[in-house]
């Protein structure tokens, strides 16, 4: 059996552990947490830090292969380990270039992959230099995470609260669609494109409403979404699963955003909605078996579950048996133990085979279900 190891215990190497029970492979995750969604579903907790070098090259030295869940890791653990023969996936040469937002977009303008402009600035006095640049987005090269390392700069006074550390600074987009595109690939180099996902955001809260699988965007730009995202998988030259992000601007240009090269939570419904999961995908790479098939076999949305506001404590899912005694509804809760506001607590896919009958759903999913806390 191969022996794999994931760094990070969050939900994403939960839906990993799920897929992996359908494999011969023995798994092991290294976390701090010991209640962490992760811990109950692996042959072998480690607790230890992901993100230091000695807890990482130790939970790695014995293993076959390794795989990550986030990008925070201790790289040069990673480089120590490849080079010691542990496989792994994305190879760290790969998250070297990505997990830093500078050396991500110098990475795109030197392969020519389009991608807004951008202005490397290097702390808060010199981001003042560049006000004929605004307006702009401003991305903290190291240690952003779900959007708290973005900053948008319209004026003079915005770029106050610009980061005080290596940056980068974004010509702002006119955005028309978000979109992800979910790429695998393997050793041999073969790929696989999962259909586009499109994020649809709530207008008056700026908040991700749902993501809806397969989008409808015209044949030309979906051309343009593969093209950029397989160029992005090939020009990193490492196996695994990379999740693009790009913006679909106003005049139907395709620019990339960011790359994740991991399983993402921009395809979770293919688990339930395509005949492979990215989940089952990641495991058929690692384990060096075919590429699957990535093509869905219904539309799919998918709902976050985030904790309400106002409660915190052990987790209460209001109105589940009501969104459960829907068509084709399926509920992922990540096992937290306590909710916070805002924390993303589990999902909930939908499929229908009707685009408006499934967004009807997704609404109706969505203003059912809450996560409250225990009275
Ligand atoms: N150049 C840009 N022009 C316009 N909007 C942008 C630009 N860059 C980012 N944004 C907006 O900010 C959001 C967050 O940016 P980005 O994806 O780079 O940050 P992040 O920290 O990785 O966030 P997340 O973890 O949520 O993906 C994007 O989804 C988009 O809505
Ligand atoms: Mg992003």
């Amino acid at each position: 059996m191969l022996e794999v190891g994931i760094l990070g215990g969050g939900q994403l190497g939960r839906m990993l552990l799920q897929s992996a029970a359908n494999y011969p492979v023995e798994t092991s995750v290294l976390e701090n947490e010991p209640d962490c969604p992760s811990a109950h579903l692996c042959h072998h907790f480690v607790q230890g830090d992901i993100r230091n070098f000695d807890d990482v090259y130790k939970f790695g030295k014995n293993l076959d292969a390794l795989t990550i869940e986030i990008e925070s890791v201790s790289v040069e653990a990673l480089e120590k380990l490849e080079n010691e023969g542990v496989q792994v996936y994305p190879r760290p040469a790969a998250l070297r270039i990505i997990r830093n937002k500078i050396s991500q977009k110098q990475f795109y303008k030197d392969s020519e992959i389009p991608t807004a402009n951008f202005i490397v600035t290097t702390n808060r006095e010199d981001l003042l230099k560049f006000e004929e640049f605004l307006p702009a987005v401003h991305k903290v090269g190291l240690g952003g995470y779900d959007g708290r390392g973005v900053q948008v700069v319209r004026t003079t006074e915005d770029m106050k609260n610009g980061f005080d550390a290596p940056s980068v600074l974004e010509k702002m987009i006119d955005i028309a669609k978000e979109v992800s595109q979910i790429v695998a690939i393997n050793e041999r180099g073969e790929t696989a494109l999962f259909p586009p996902v499109e994020m649809v955001f709530n207008k008056d809260l700026n908040l991700l409403d749902y993501q809806i699988s397969p989008s409808d965007l015209n044949k030309e730009i979906i051309w343009k979404i593969e093209a950029i995202s397989l160029k992005i998988a090939r020009e990193l030259k490492s196996p695994g699963i990379f999740a693009v992000e790009l913006f679909v601007d106003k005049s139907g240009d395709v620019l990339v955003n960011e790359t994740a090269p991991r399983v993402h939570n921009s395809g979770h419904h293919t688990i339930e909605a395509n005949f492979s999961s990215q989940f089952d995908m990641l495991w058929r790479i690692i384990l060096g078996y075919p590429l699957g098939n990535p093509s869905h076999i219904l539309p799919a949305a998918i709902v976050n579950l985030l904790g309400a506001n106002n409660y915190s404590g052990s987790p209460l899912y209001e109105g589940i048996r009501d969104i459960l005694k829907m068509e084709n509804v399926f509920v992922h809760i990540y096992g937290k133990r306590q909710t916070r506001p805002g924390r993303k607590m589990g999902h909930v896919t939908i499929l229908n085979k009707d685009k408006a009958d499934l967004i009807h759903a997704a609404q109706r999913v969505k203003h059912a279900i809450r996560v409250i806390s225990e009275p």
